[in-house]
């Protein structure tokens, strides 16, 4: 029988209802802490705001003691609240990434990763196993070496693949990490998709597949002019797609925490228009408790999303979830 991911719990509820009934079901406390404790990244994907330049907040690593602020907080609640290293670059850069998995594990907390596979040699891979994480995520774009290499601009779609496979081989009947191949597409077909599941089936626990979004691409960066032309008509596509307010995957169920110690209602905020404290200053509690979040709980609960900045392009094009979508 196949292994269940250790995040459905969380997962479960914040996809379930409308933001009304996800107002009126708020739980004390976040179920999820979305952790960015680096923006660095060592990859230029042009589908991405970080990889392509465009994100213009100071970079950074998240220090040890806004870390253990966050640690000594959750560990302190009654509730069970998750962890996703994840965030707006790659976690696996910080220096201290394993030490960091480390002492939320020795405190009892679910921790996830989403990651490049850049950092994942033989030794880092033992480690990670030997710090307890729940759940690993390897990301791509593409189904293929072409339309990886198109969108992460890299050749290293079969290493990548050989390097799950290791880490699956590696973790063998042990309950954990979970271990996901995430992608998103763009003009694959069916079969296409089809024969990426089925490479992925013996070396992870769970293939997902969503949408390559076009917003933040510079097409200018894609030298095949074909497939550039190919893509012009998809971004386009995509902006005048039946546009649907996404449910709000966020303010109702997770705080995000930055680098620098910056807590945002939102893990899209890489800009930092929705920030609720710092958490040198403030408990993440007080911050969910906070007036401003209430304040924009209501206007989304009510469904006003043109009230907020940052939420007036949330839409939810492709039926995410966000489960998948992290
Ligand atoms: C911003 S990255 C950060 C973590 C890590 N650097 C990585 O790539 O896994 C988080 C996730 O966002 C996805 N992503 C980034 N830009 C995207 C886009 N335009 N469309 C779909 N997924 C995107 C990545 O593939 C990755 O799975
Ligand atoms: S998607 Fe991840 S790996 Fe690619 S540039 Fe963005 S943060 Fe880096
Ligand atoms: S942008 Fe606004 S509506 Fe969209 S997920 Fe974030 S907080 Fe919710």
């Amino acid at each position: 029988m196949g292994k269940t991911h250790p995040l459905k719990p969380f997962y479960d509820v914040i996809d379930t209802g409308n933001p009304k009934e996800k107002w009126e079901r708020l739980p004390e406390f976040p179920r999820i802490i979305e952790l960015e404790i680096t923006n660095h990244c060592n990859f230029q994907c042009v589908m991405c705001k970080t990889g392509n330049g465009q994100a213009k907040r100071d970079r950074g690593y998240m220090s040890e003691e806004i870390y253990q602020k966050l640690i000594d907080e959750l560990a302190g609640m009654e509730s069970q609240t998750a962890i996703k290293f994840v965030g707006q670059g790659e976690p696996t850069l910080h220096p201290a990434f394993l030490t960091y998995v480390m002492k939320a594990k020795e405190k009892g907390i679910v921790c996830h990763l989403t990651n490049n596979g850049s950092m994942m040699n033989d030794q880092f891979m033992e480690e990670l196993i030997d710090t307890g994480i729940d759940s690993v995520k390897f990301s791509f774009q593409g189904v293929s070496r072409d339309g990886y290499k198109l969108l992460r601009i890299r050749d290293d779609f079969e290493e990548l693949l050989g390097k799950i496979e290791k880490l699956y081989k590696l973790r063998g009947e042990r309950q954990y990490p979970f271990i996901t191949i995430g992608t998103s597409v763009l003009t694959e077909t069916e079969a296409e998709i089809a024969a990426f599941r089925k490479r992925c089936e013996s070396i992870c626990d769970k293939t997902e597949i969503g949408i390559t979004t076009l917003e933040y691409i510079d097409l200018e960066l894609i030298s095949d002019t074909g497939r550039r032309d190919e893509m012009k008509v998809i971004k386009q596509e995509q902006k005048e797609c039946l546009r649907r307010y996404n449910c709000c995957h966020q303010i109702f169920d997770v705080l995000t925490l930055h680098w620098n110690g910056n807590i945002c209602a939102c893990c899209a905020d890489n800009d930092e228009v929705m920030v609720l404290g710092n958490i040198k200053e403030m408990t993440l509690k007080e911050c969910w408790d906070c007036e401003k979040e209430k304040s924009w709980r209501r206007i989304l609960a009510e469904r006003r999303y043109e009230a907020l900045p940052l939420c007036k392009d949330c839409y939810d094009i492709y039926g995410w979830t966000y489960s998948e979508n992290k």
